[in-house]
């Protein structure tokens, strides 16, 4: 090909990732509205798909394109695409955060694998700007990989990986950070000896990662998940920075913005300095004895009957959803139980935690695929005060955003705001069974004098409770 032909390619995929960066924006801002989020991902999915085809046709038309490569590029367009659409059709939505987690595994891994290829293919040393950017791309990219690898395996519940331990987890964490940044420097100021720099830049980063994720407690995975997710983001960046691709450059950086802003608003949300959730290990050190302090008494148990007629004979009742909610797809029958009690004069509101579930705006996606008025979802801060006032706390397979024993120091989950359930008159809590919360304490709600327990599947309950209120008001 002539030179001025491949500087006509080279302008127009140049214009062909700009288009593209445009859709992911765009998609993004679609993003804002859980109305307009399928719209959003559309979009987004057809700037990634213009940009994976000028990718191709930038190869072929450079004769890149070998038959070996071609093999490669087409098998990993049909592993990826069929992967893709498999998993995103069946992950069931409680699963989502590790789905997250897997794709930042890989996302991670491939902008490293991308960085390394740039730094050791090159025949001539590449100049100081590549070594650091594809150098960063490493780094970043490998913590990224193994880190998430063990986010997923926790957030899966793997035995082994909750109940593992890392003795002297500070010291490790600064040996390997420090080994990290020499090697990377080294790779930095000796290009000639680019080989031996960059993997020994991706073991030590492999296994910050891996000492980086170990010691942090349940409670404060999501955090982490986020900010792993912003470092995928920055380490595609970089990569797209190295070999000089505007769609990869547009694409990491909107992602490690928006993950960098989602985990401080969660941080914010429950109440830990993000450098300490960081740190590591907040809340994996506390004795299950101090947890459990404030467990007392027994739990009450209740009917279905019992609650309806609580409900049909209040004015004013407050919905608490939770992972459990998500867990037996109740979402509908919620949202029905809250159309009957409407129509019969009763006021309800849904408390929404910023944490509740297991993904940011978990409950407001569940609640709106049931067609539930926003006005009608209330925040942790405008909720609170009206808990007292409330005949009656409906808590609907939610734990850990409702334990008092946040407001005590030398808990998982000390510190975090919690919706105060436990000042309302009436509470009913439906959960299957006794056990615990994401964090893995026992809540002390349950025990209280005005507490009341309906065990079973939240869908099953609130069916039962719908047809007692049904029979009652009509
Ligand atoms: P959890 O503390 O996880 O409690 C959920 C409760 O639902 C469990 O105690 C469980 O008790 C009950 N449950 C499960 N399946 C049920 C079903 N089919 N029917 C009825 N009840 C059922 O949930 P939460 O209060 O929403 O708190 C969220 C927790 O997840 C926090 O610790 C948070 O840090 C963590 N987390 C949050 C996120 C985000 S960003 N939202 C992401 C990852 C983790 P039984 O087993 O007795 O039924």
């Amino acid at each position: 090909m002539s030179s001025s032909s491949a500087q006509v390619i080279d302008i127009v995929a140049w214009f062909v990732y700009l288009f593209s960066a445009v859709l992911f924006v765009a998609g993004l801002h679609f993003m804002n509205s859980p109305k307009t989020a399928r719209k959003g991902n559309q979009i987004s999915a057809c700037g990634m798909i213009i940009a994976v085809v000028m990718a191709v046709v930038v190869l072929f038309s450079k004769g890149f394109a070998s038959l070996t490569s071609l093999i490669v590029l087409a098998a990993g367009i049909v592993i990826g695409a069929v992967a893709g659409v498999i998993s995103a059709k069946r992950v069931k939505m409680t699963d989502m955060p590790q789905l997250v987690s897997i794709f930042n595994t890989v996302g991670g891994g491939a902008a490293a694998l991308v960085a390394l290829n740039d730094i050791l293919t090159s025949h001539t040393a590449p100049g100081l700007v590549v070594l650091i950017t594809a150098g960063l791309g490493i780094l970043i990219g490998s913590v990224t990989f193994s880190g998430s690898l063990i986010a997923a395996g926790k957030l899966q519940g793997f035995a082994f990986l909750k109940t593992l331990r890392l003795p002297a987890k500070a010291v490790w964490n600064v040996v390997f950070v420090v080994l990290v940044l020499a090697s990377f420097v080294m790779l930095c100021v000796r290009p000639d000896q680019r080989l031996l720099w960059s993997i020994l830049t991706t073991v030590f980063a492999l296994c910050y990662g891996l000492v980086f994720v170990i010691p942090i407690g349940g409670a404060d995975m999501p955090v982490v998940i986020s900010v792993l997710n912003a470092c995928t983001g920055t380490a595609v960046a970089m990569s797209g920075l190295a070999i000089d691709n505007v769609a990869l450059i547009v694409a990491g950086a909107l992602v490690g913005s928006a993950g960098s802003t989602l985990s401080v608003l969660m941080a914010r949300a429950m109440n830990r300095p993000l450098m300490s959730v960081l740190a590591g290990g907040f809340g994996s050190d506390v004795s299950s004895a101090g947890a459990d302090q404030g467990v007392e008494g027994t739990m009450k148990e209740t009917t279905a009957d019992d609650v309806a007629v609580q409900l049909v004979y209040a004015d004013k009742v407050i919905f608490v959803p939770g992972f459990g909610l998500a867990q037996a797809q109740a979402q509908r029958e919620l949202a029905d139980l809250g159309e009957l009690l409407k129509g019969h004069g009763v006021q309800v509101s849904y408390a929404i935690h910023p944490v509740a579930g297991r993904m940011p705006g978990h409950m407001n996606v569940l609640l709106a695929e049931a067609n539930v008025p926003y006005e009608e979802l209330v925040d942790l801060d405008d909720i609170n005060p009206q808990f007292p006032t409330a005949n009656v706390a409906l808590v609907v397979g939610a734990n850990d955003v409702t334990n008092p024993a946040a407001r005590r120091a030398g808990t998982a989950i000390s510190g975090m705001p919690i919706l105060d359930v436990d000042k309302a008159q009436h509470v009913v809590v439906m959960k299957r069974g006794r056990g615990k919360g994401y964090a893995g304490i026992e809540n002390e709600l349950y025990y209280t004098d005005n507490t009341q327990m309906l065990f079973g599947d939240a869908k099953a309950s609130l069916q039962a409770v719908i047809a007692s209120v049904k029979e009652l008001i009509s």
